[in-house]
């Protein structure tokens, strides 16, 4: 449906039907982000992401006060009830900007790494996100997805068969302009070869783009990794979003899968065959063992190609990644494009993730520098995702 785009209505018909949430909203995970264990999985073993996703933009409209924060949660408690917590039904979390927290006299307790959002990248002149909050709604139904948000702003009087109560439009603005959509999986992205700048040849079976899986999970940084420790915003964590165009005309009609390989996983993989045609050959790691990624630099200087995931590989700590990564494909604006959200405890450590594929250091000529020939990036934004019991407009200092 890649109606999800632009279209903002449904027509009653539409109206999914799928498996209820909880009568006990209480019962669901402190962390609004523990969506790994009630997420599908692949043949391997890996987290499978719902198809389809909305983020939804907001901007506060009223003073923060009880009754607003009372809106704010019987709304998001309507969905837990209408929808299961799972790829069938419906995930999401609400994340709140650096300059919703600028409102309040205090700042963020020490152990919230939240900056605003600045350009990360040579060369790179991003928009910011600088309103208040963002909804990120996902599911395997892309009906679901957009039910909820109509139900979230009056536009519905049941979800899922369930009454709705509030209306989330007498706290929050909804910036359609910024609203951005997207999928994932199997078979959706060679779904979008009308569109123009998606080449008929993106593989049948890619979940992405770029032609191959990601999101592995020995390449992934558990939900313990990114979740907050101390302070009052402990099970709580930190959400960018990288939000970027992609040339898919010159990634699949000027570069042939070998070199894809090379520049998205490693030379090594190339030469040793160890990918296949979309990913297939790899189970639920991407084959990055240590001498690899230690090979980084080597591999810059000869065969003077450096892959994405090699490079960005070296920022892991112990040998885990930092990041956890909740990435999707778009078409917002008829223009293939990716909007990178990654999940980590610290918005520093996406920082560090992100030099290490800007990989300054590497003597490797731009165009084989992993993929940063073929990302353009438009728009960044950093959020708090606090954890379940402060998600309705927390004050900056809760408690
Ligand atoms: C168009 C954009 C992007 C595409 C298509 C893409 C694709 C991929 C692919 C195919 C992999 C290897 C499979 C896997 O490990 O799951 C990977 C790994 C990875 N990517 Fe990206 N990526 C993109 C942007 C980014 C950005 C902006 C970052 C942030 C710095 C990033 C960070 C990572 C990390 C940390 C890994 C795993 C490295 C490890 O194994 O430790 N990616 N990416």
């Amino acid at each position: 449906m890649s109606a999800l785009g632009a279209c903002l209505e449904l027509s009653d018909d539409e109206s999914p039907d799928v498996p209820s949430g909880t009568d006990d909203p209480g019962s669901l995970p402190e962390r609004q982000h523990a969506w790994n264990e009630s997420l599908a999985t692949d043949e391997d073993g890996n987290v499978l992401l719902p198809e389809h996703h909305v983020l939804v933009p907001l901007s506060l409209t009223t003073s923060i006060d009880d009754d607003a924060r009372e809106t704010v949660e019987t709304s998001l408690r309507t969905l837990e009830r209408a929808y299961e917590w799972s790829n069938a039904g419906l995930v999401f979390t609400i994340g709140y900007t650096p300059a919703y927290f600028e409102r309040f006299d205090a700042s963020l307790p020490d152990a919230v790494d939240l900056p605003a959002p600045e350009p990360l990248a040579p060369g790179e002149d991003p928009a910011f996100d600088e309103y208040d909050a963002l909804l990120h709604l996902a599911s395997d139904d892309p009906a679901v997805v957009l039910e909820a948000e109509e139900g979230l702003f009056g536009d519905r009087k049941k979800v899922n068969d369930h009454d709705v109560e509030t209306d989330l439009a007498d706290v929050f603005d909804r910036l359609e302009d910024r609203r951005r959509t997207g999928f994932v999986g199997e078979g959706l992205p060679a779904e979008h070869a009308d569109v123009d700048g998606v080449p008929e040849s993106i593989p049948e079976e890619a979940p992405f783009f770029m032609g191959f899986r990601s999101g592995f999970s020995a390449s992934q940084a558990s939900e313990d990794r990114v979740t907050i420790e101390a302070g009052p915003f402990a099970g709580g964590t930190t959400q960018h979003v990288e939000s970027m165009d992609v040339n898919l005309t010159q990634w699949f009609e000027q570069e042939n899968h070998y070199q894809r390989v090379s520049k998205l996983f490693s030379p090594e993989h190339a030469r040793e065959e160890l990918v296949g045609q979309v990913g297939e050959k790899l189970g639920t790691s991407n084959g990055l063992t240590t001498e690899r990624i230690e090979a980084t630099d080597a591999d810059a200087r000869d065969p003077g190609v450096v892959g994405h995931a090699q490079k960005t590989a070296r920022a892991r700590e112990d040998g885990s990644p930092l990041l956890l990564r909740r990435d999707f494909n778009t078409v917002d604006g008829d223009r293939p494009g990716v909007h990178f959200l990654s999940l980590q405890r610290r918005i520093g450590e996406f920082v560090r993730v992100r030099d290490e594929m800007t990989g300054a250091d590497l003597e490797v000529p731009e165009a084989n520098n992993g993929i940063l020939h073929y990302v353009f990036v438009e728009r960044r934004g950093n959020y708090l995702v606090p954890p379940r019991s402060l998600r309705a407009l927390p004050p900056a200092i809760p408690g």
